[in-house]
């Protein structure tokens, strides 16, 4: 299996012939996803920590907001989290304060060196003097990045050789009884590392906006899927930043349902303030657990422990 250099391929190939949105999906398809509706996962059976990839090629669809809420919110369940920043623009890493001055390895690090991090251990998401009183704080854990995993994922092929594309699953696999839940942000594009992602995840959710170009987006995340890797698991579409009673917000959701994705029951409201997040380093959340927001990432978080049964 080797899903980077495919995902380029074909990705290019969907931009022109994107087969979901004009309608033409085969009935082979259909039933499959269909089966990837009912809930339940075999794949993923005991192995310990299940791992969620957010996934979309779009940027601003809230891929990181989304790992970072649920996250906390998984966490704040009883679960022990950890949330992996598969993006060199770090977005995850600074809305939780670690900036490149913060000591500590980061992703590229402990892909890099496979064999060092026998003795890793992924720190506290949040800061030392963010919410110190924080009930469960200690149970949401980070691998954090900086832009230098851009570098390093560049380099990968040559680095590791063949089935470089495994690092992030092999590192995984060795976290995985440490924890019950794994998510990872990943990039916007489908390069290296969102394939990287992919291929070391037990599931896909896809966060996606209210918007024309999202369908487009969403639907190509499940052709990818249905071309590579038919037995990954789609949790299905986070609609997230969108007002359910917009109109948009109801076209989008028809419309995917008709195309047979499936869209999540619970959708994230739009709030400004989500934005100013990162400043305080703590996700909206932890700074305003009963918002609309709050309630909506923690029925997310509620419903998606149960559907993957952690
Ligand atoms: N529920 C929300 N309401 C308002 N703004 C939001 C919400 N969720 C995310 N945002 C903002 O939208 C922008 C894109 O979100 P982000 O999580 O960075 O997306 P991605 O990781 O997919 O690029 C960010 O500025 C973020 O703060
Ligand atoms: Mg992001």
């Amino acid at each position: 299996m080797t899903i980077p250099p495919p995902i380029h391929r074909d990705v290019r190939k969907d931009s022109q012939t994107d087969g979901r949105v004009d309608g033409r999906v085969d009935a082979r398809e259909d039933s499959r996803k269909a089966s990837r509706k009912d809930g339940h996962d075999e794949a993923a059976g005991d192995r310990g920590g299940y791992v969620i990839a957010l996934v979309n090629h779009k940027g601003g669809v809230t891929k990181t907001t989304s790992t970072a809420n649920l996250g906390a919110m998984m966490a704040e369940a009883g679960r022990r989290v950890l949330i992996v920043d598969c993006d060199p623009q770090a977005n995850l890493s600074e809305a939780f304060g670690w900036g490149e001055e913060v000591p500590g390895e980061r992703l590229e690090d402990l892909l890099a060196h496979p064999a060092a991090p026998t003795r890793y251990s992924p720190p506290v998401a949040l800061r030392p003097d963010v919410a110190p009183e924080l009930a469960w704080r200690e149970a949401l854990r980070i691998i954090p990045a900086t832009c230098a995993l851009a570098d390093l994922a560049a380099d990968l092929p040559q680095i590791a050789g063949a089935g470089y594309e495994h690092r992030l699953r092999e590192l995984l696999d060795r976290l995985r009884g440490r924890f019950d839940l794994m998510l990872l942000d990943t990039p916007p594009g489908l390069g290296i590392l969102s394939g990287m992602a992919v291929l070391a995840a037990d599931a896909l959710l896809i966060p996606a906006l209210a918007a024309d170009l999202d369908i487009r987006g969403a639907g190509k995340v499940y052709d990818l899927v249905e071309r590579e890797l038919p037995d990954l698991r789609i949790l299905g579409v986070l609609i997230a930043a969108s007002e359910r009673r917009w109109r948009i917000t109801r076209d989008a959701t028809d419309r995917m349902t008709a195309d047979q994705m499936r869209v999540l029951p619970v959708h994230v409201p739009r709030a400004v303030r989500v934005a100013s997040a990162p400043r305080y380093r703590a996700p909206t959340v932890v700074l305003e657990p009963d918002s609309i927001v709050s309630h909506a990432y923690r029925r997310l978080a509620d419903l998606l422990i149960k559907e993957v049964g952690r």
